[in-house]
């Protein structure tokens, strides 16, 4: 077991990287903690970053210092960098990461989504686009801890899950495996943040802030890694129809995931709730609410809240959590406590801040 972690943050300027320094810079077991950004080098964190003033102290560099890095006892890297940038940089990273003796010791632990899935077919499926470092595929282990704690703890390379797939996986996981579940109608709405901190055209202010629209509808790559994990818990007879949107918010995940099981499945009011306890109960960072879960009961925190409601047959399972944090920065830290052999909570006990 690892007492204390060292830390570079690759993509240090963005969403990812900002939540990921100011979970970090909290935590009680990291001793070191970087960050790089080609835009920002020479830069205070807090430049970027403005809440971690008197919080994260360092300056952004322009490329890491892999040699002085290989020094730190514990080293953790995280990439918080768009779509195919670890997997272009991978192969160099690699031989220097041979060079300087961080081949075997080094954590890696991907915020994107170039190494979720498996297969190079399933990525250019769900990707549009070829991946470029095939040959990494398969060798990340996915990082959703509900699901993989113990893979987690010995590894070595994490992929963290995307933020509307963690949402959604979280409300079936305790379904999964069952038989003909039937059609599964999924709903899930986002904020802003989601499409990181570059503005674009479904992302600037004016054209979002009053508008709720659908989007990427049966074809969000979100989709293969919700699939896959169904498949792998060998779920049968049942068919997955995912549509994504767009909501007015800057932060937070809601996701709305819709069943009529049949009635040989008692799935009932109070199965539902005790078969979630029972999936749940060493799960820290799942809390079972009534009614409704709250996107702004747990902005800021590492929680998902889970809420099933029954009726006439009708089975409805509601998940709401942050998505720079459960759905990215915190669930990637979740990975580090896990690999590093570190209480699964530390640095992530925070409650967030209500109302958001
Ligand atoms: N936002 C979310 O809710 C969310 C949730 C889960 C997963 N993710 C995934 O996490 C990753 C980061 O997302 P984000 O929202 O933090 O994105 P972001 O705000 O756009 O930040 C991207 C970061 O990557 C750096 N970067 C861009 N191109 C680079 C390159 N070619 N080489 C090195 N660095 C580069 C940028 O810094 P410089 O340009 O200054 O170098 C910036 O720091 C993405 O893959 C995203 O899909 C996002």
């Amino acid at each position: 077991m690892a007492n204390k972690a060292g830390i570079y943050i690759l993509g240090g300027s963005g969403y990812g990287g900002g939540e990921l320094l100011r979970l970090l810079s909290q935590h009680p077991q990291v001793e070191s903690l970087r960050g790089v950004s080609r835009k920002h080098a020479g830069e205070p964190f807090w430049n970027v970053h403005p809440n971690l003033r008197g919080v994260a102290d360092g300056v952004f560099e322009a490329q890491p210092d892999w040699g002085e890095f290989a020094q730190t006892e514990n080293p953790v890297v995280f990439a918080a960098m768009p779509h195919f940038e670890l997997a272009q940089q991978l192969p160099e990273l690699e031989q220097t990461w041979e060079i300087h003796g961080l081949t075997g010791r080094l954590t890696l632990i991907d915020l994107s989504g170039d190494f979720r899935l498996d297969s190079s077919s399933e990525f250019e499926k769900a990707y549009g686009k070829s991946h470029p470092y095939p040959q990494a595929l398969g060798k990340f282990v996915y990082g959703l801890p509900e699901w993989h704690k113990d893979k987690i703890k010995t590894a070595k390379r994490i992929a963290s899950p995307g933020c509307f797939a963690t949402a959604i996986q979280l409300a079936l996981l305790p379904l999964a495996g069952l038989n003909d579940l039937g059609f599964i109608a999924v709903s899930a709405a986002t904020g802003s943040s989601g499409a990181g901190a570059t503005p674009g055209e479904t992302t600037h202010h004016p054209t979002r802030a009053n508008d709720f629209r659908a989007y990427k509808v049966l074809s969000h790559q979100h989709q293969a890694e919700i699939l896959r994990m169904l498949e792998t818990e060998r779920t049968a007879g049942y068919s997955l129809a995912f549509v994504p949107h767009s909501a007015p918010l800057v932060r937070g995940i809601f996701a709305t995931v819709q069943l009529h099981p049949p009635a040989a499945l008692k799935l009932n009011s109070d199965s539902l709730r005790s078969r979630y306890e029972n999936f749940y109960q060493q799960a820290p960072f799942v809390r079972l609410v009534e009614q409704t879960p709250r996107i702004a009961a747990v902005v800021g925190s590492n929680f998902c809240d889970l809420a099933i409601q029954e009726s006439n047959g009708s089975v409805v399972v509601m998940a709401a959590l942050d998505n720079l944090v459960k759905g990215m920065a915190g669930q990637a830290v979740q990975n580090m406590n896990l690999a590093q052999g570190f209480n699964e909570t530390a640095g992530l006990n925070s409650a967030g801040c209500y109302p958001a």
